[in-house]
């Protein structure tokens, strides 16, 4: 290597590091608050622009459920119209959507056991909260802190459907994670004494038992206002479908890996024409 390449080299290798530098740093505190290391609310204070923004368009959503550690939505935040309980004026009988189905593959672990308040308490190990409703009332423990505040979302929505029900939710004990990622293998727990813990969250998969409840964004962002429930239903809610039988199971999933297939085949074309382009 001659002098003039080597004195062109060093800034540019120079650039090149500090670059690198940057690049993992933006990295690290991008991936810092995704995996919520950090709490970026701390950047908005004083952001005025921000504020700006909301104040032009502010809608409050009062979701006034106590403090942060026991919590009880009180019933003087709830609509007061009038209704009549034991007779839904209009009994609309719709059937739910298809995906409702689901939820009978999801309980079927419990199917033959049911659920037992230990299996519940289980469950408390990985648990970001616990909701419970007793005669209309919801009361909910909080075990840690949740990234994007997701448990205040799906509580928003649990309230919206205590208000849109009155007096129709049945007394339920549920503990509820607000992470990505299944947590309950279905691996660990086999047979017939396998009590697994019975988790509510936003995802699950093939190899999981965690039970699949709505995600937390139905409730975020836009669609809070049009959630936004001002008056009870005067309709009952619509039918559960019947479990899929086993005819249905088996198109359902040769559907589902046709679709796979698919979407593979359409991967491998788009990586043969760009090797080929090269
Ligand atoms: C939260 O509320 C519960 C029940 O009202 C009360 O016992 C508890 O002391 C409160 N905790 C805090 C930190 O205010
Ligand atoms: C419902 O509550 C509002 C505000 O508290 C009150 O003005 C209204 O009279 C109530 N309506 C009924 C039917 O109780
Ligand atoms: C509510 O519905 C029940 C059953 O149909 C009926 O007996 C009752 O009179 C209704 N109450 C009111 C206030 O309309
Ligand atoms: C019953 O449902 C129909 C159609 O959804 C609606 O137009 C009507 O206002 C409803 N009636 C009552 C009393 O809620
Ligand atoms: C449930 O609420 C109703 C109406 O407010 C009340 O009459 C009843 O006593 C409550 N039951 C329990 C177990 O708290
Ligand atoms: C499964 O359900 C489909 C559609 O409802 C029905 O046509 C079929 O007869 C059922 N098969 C069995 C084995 O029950
Ligand atoms: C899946 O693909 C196979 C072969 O391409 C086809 O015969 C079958 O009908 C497809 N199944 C469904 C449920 O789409």
């Amino acid at each position: 290597m001659n002098q003039s390449s080597l004195w062109q080299w060093r800034p540019t290798s120079r650039n090149t590091a500090v670059t690198t530098v940057i690049f993992f740093l933006l990295l690290f505190v991008g991936l810092s608050v995704f995996m919520g290391w950090f709490d970026v609310s701390i950047f908005y204070s004083g952001f005025s622009l921000q504020q700006q923004i909301l104040s032009n368009h502010r809608i409050e959503h009062p979701l006034k459920c106590g403090n942060q550690t026991e919590i009880t939505c009180p019933m003087s935040n709830y609509p007061n119209t009038t209704y009549n309980v034991t007779n839904p004026v209009n009994s609309s009988g719709t059937m739910c959507p298809s995906y409702f189905r689901w939820i009978h593959e999801d309980l079927r672990p419990w199917k033959e056991t049911g659920i037992t308040k230990d299996m519940v308490e289980l469950a408390r190990k990985t648990a970001s909260f616990r909701l419970v409703i007793v005669n209309g009332t919801a009361y909910l423990q909080k075990y840690m802190w949740v990234f994007e505040t997701r448990d205040k979302f799906s509580w928003w929505g649990i309230v919206q459907l205590l208000r849109w029900y009155p007096g129709r939710l049945p007394d339920l004990d549920m503990m509820f994670e607000c992470g990505d990622l299944p947590l309950i293998p279905s691996r660990n727990f086999q047979g017939p004494d396998a009590r697994p813990p019975p988790l509510f969250r936003y995802c699950s998969n093939e190899e999981s038992l965690d039970i699949v409840f709505p995600d937390w964004s139905f409730w975020g962002w836009e669609f809070m206002e049009e959630s936004l429930v001002t008056s009870p239903s005067n309709s009952i809610p619509c039918t559960l479908p019947p479990p899929y039988n086993a005819t249905e199971m088996r198109e359902f999933l040769d559907s589902k890996a046709n679709a796979t297939r698919k979407v593979e085949m359409l991967e491998k074309e788009y990586w043969d024409h760009i090797k080929k382009k090269q």
